[in-house]
């Protein structure tokens, strides 16, 4: 995780402290454990640090302001060391000649820290960071440029790099492996810019370019150089890039989540629009670069994807196979990353992701490309590291998700991904009145949510009631299972209490040994086709006492004899459900979470990109 920004002024006005302030605000979804920023004044480095959010760095930047006409920040998520002062970036070699900023992981740092620790160098922090600052240092005879080019040859893992030397009072060199840092140029004022996400260049207007894997970036007011790992001097071509400033704004909700949870009609809408044909009879993809010959070939899919882009794809798996009739395989990506990637011509991988950036999926995309695989991402942030790697890329159209916990890019995700096995079911034969019935379907979601959200008060309500225990369990079956996962871990994440789901006809083997009084389970029975079964689930965990509560259609009166605690939902057909049956869960964990206190928008220990294994 981690962000990285930097800036050298040139013509431009601004002070490069407040700058990087600015751009650490933007990055600061990729870790809020610590920030810093370090420049150069009169030939020596100078810095601040704060634990906690940027907020807090902004404190002790206010209380002894700075003129800087280069600096670097960051943004960090704690990776190796605790959340301290010392173990905050920039990092500095012993003598304070060398300021260094750094996303990403130092494998063999331990090797590295007691090479150099021989030779008498003194460490100040507990972090992987610091090696590689030390090491710069410990290799530099006059020339910045070697002296990184060769410590990074030592470098085992993940990196992108920002660094300044006293001696280069106007350069910040910059590097990559494997994790992305774009740098831009002013072309009003030839200021320079650099940073791990485009996003936050926005309200400038740049000539961008995009670092490459072991090339170095020597930035300076006059010039910006690339060379390759060799040293030879590369040309980049550069695109212009005006994103527009967004006000981001919570406006008048409590909190980022919920006012992203009250988005979804609309985001549901925009990740619809324009993916119809004239005569919204089938469903189209304009950006898709593979053809539809290639996809009426598919033999199999897989699905690559972390966290609630897993639980996305876990649920797509039952529409591809019911709708295209494709085998489907769901991974993990940082499982599938490692495994024996047994693909055909007719495979094609689909990777999910919201941010775009998640290592494990990009990794995991690479080693599918690898074996051949065709690859299309989802994604809901344009130009990602993913989208980058992918032959192709979907995008969801939701806009900016703020809040760490993801809910609006789910549901886009889902919908994306409804409309995406509608048309692989048309490639592949689906009847086109059924292609017709399932888009009327998919049409009426927004409708859905938003009778979902008017049952805001009640859900709140039995959120009050339960908020009181300390262990969950979310049970579904089929569509129902992975929303009932993605709920659980809505809950987990935002309130910090102990939820797991599972697929509930798992219930007897083993999870049931934990039912009490004490012990609540959410049931989820939006799947009409299992609910029979799942009813029966309910009443042996009744019979031991268990407190329930059901997330039920209104046609599915009888679990009232059941559940302590029943919340009718709109009738969805069982396809659909999972989308607002996850709204309603979106809900009950953010009122959970507002009676605990939790810091809700960024949760402990949590970030929204997880730019690391
Ligand atoms: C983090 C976020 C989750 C997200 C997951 C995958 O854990 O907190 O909300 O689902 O990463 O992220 P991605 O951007 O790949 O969808």
């Amino acid at each position: 995780m981690c962000g990285i920004y930097g800036h050298i002024k040139k013509n431009g006005e601004e002070n490069s402290v407040l700058v990087c302030l600015e751009g650490l605000r933007q990055l600061e979804y990729r870790g809020y454990d610590s920030a810093g920023i370090a420049g150069i004044v009169a030939g020596n480095i100078v810095s601040y640090k704060a634990v906690g959010k940027v907020s807090h760095l902004d404190a002790i930047v206010q209380a002894s302001p700075r003129e800087l006409d280069i600096a670097i920040a960051h943004t960090r998520w704690a990776t190796h060391g605790g959340v301290t002062t010392e173990n905050a970036h920039p990092h500095f070699d012993q003598n304070l000649n060398v300021a260094l900023v750094h996303n990403g992981i130092v494998e063999n740092y331990l090797t590295l820290r007691t090479f150099l620790e021989k030779k008498g160098i003194q460490f100040s922090s507990d972090t992987d960071t610091e090696v590689i600052t030390q090491l710069i240092a410990y290799y530099y005879q006059g020339d910045f440029v070697k002296s990184v080019r060769k410590a990074l040859s030592y470098i085992e893992g993940s990196f992108a790099i920002a660094c300044i030397h006293k001696d280069y009072p106007d350069t910040i060199l910059a590097a990559v492996h494997a994790r992305p840092l774009i740098i831009g140029i002013c072309h009003k004022t030839g200021d320079v810019f650099l940073s791990s996400d485009t996003n936050a260049f926005m309200g400038r207007s740049l000539d961008i370019f995009y670092l490459h894997d072991d090339e170095i970036a020597a930035i300076s007011r006059e010039r910006t150089e690339v060379y390759n790992k060799k040293g030879r001097k590369l040309t980049k071509i550069t695109e212009r890039m005006a994103l527009e400033n967004q006000k981001i704004s919570k406006e008048g909700f409590d909190h980022f989540l919920l006012k992203e949870i009250y988005e979804q009609p609309t985001t549901i809408r925009r990740t619809l629009t324009g993916r119809l044909d004239s005569n919204k009879e089938l469903p189209i993809f304009e950006e898709l670069t593979v053809t539809d010959d290639f996809l009426k070939g598919i033999s199999q899919i897989k699905i690559l994807a972390c966290g609630s882009s897993y639980h996305a794809g876990y649920i797509a798996k039952h529409l591809f196979e019911a709708y295209a009739k494709i085998l489907t395989h769901v991974e993990i990506a940082s499982e599938a990353r490692y495994t024996d990637f047994i693909t055909t011509k007719e495979t094609l991988v689909i990777a999910i992701s919201q941010s775009g950036e998640t290592a494990d999926t990009i990794a995991a995309v690479q080693n599918a490309k690898r074996n051949g695989a065709t690859t299309i991402s989802i994604c809901n942030v344009e130009r990602s590291s993913l989208s980058r790697e992918s032959d192709s890329t979907l995008l969801l159209h939701a806009g900016p998700e703020i809040s760490v916990c993801s809910t609006k890019a789910f549901t886009s995700q889902l919908t994306l991904l409804s409309l995406f096995a509608i048309k692989l079911g048309y490639l592949k034969g689906l009847a086109k009145n059924k292609v017709k019935e399932l888009l009327s379907e998919l049409a009426l979601l927004p409708s859905a949510i938003e009778k979902v959200l008017r049952l805001e008060s009640q859900i709140q309500s039995n959120s009050e009631k339960y908020a009181g225990y300390s262990d969950f369990f979310f049970i579904g079956r089929k569509h129902m299972f992975a929303t009932a996962l993605e709920s659980s871990l809505k809950l987990k994440e935002i309130s910090y209490l102990n939820a797991n789901g599972y697929p509930a006809g798992e219930m007897k083997h083993g999870h049931i040994a934990l039912i009490s009084k004490n012990f609540p389970t959410v049931a989820f029975c939006g799947n009409s086709e299992t609910l029979d079964k799942l009813l029966s689930n309910l009443m042996e965990i009744k019979a031991r006492g268990g407190p329930i509560l059901a997330f039920a259609p209104l046609s599915a009166q009888e679990i009232e004899t059941i559940a302590d605690d029943t919340l009718y939902l709109p009738e969805t057909p069982d396809w659909l459900a999972p989308i607002p049956y996850a709204v309603a869960g979106q809900l009950f964990a953010y009122h959970i979470a507002k009676i605990h206190g939790t810091d809700i928008d960024q949760p402990r220990n949590l970030a929204k990109s997880v730019t690391v294994e």
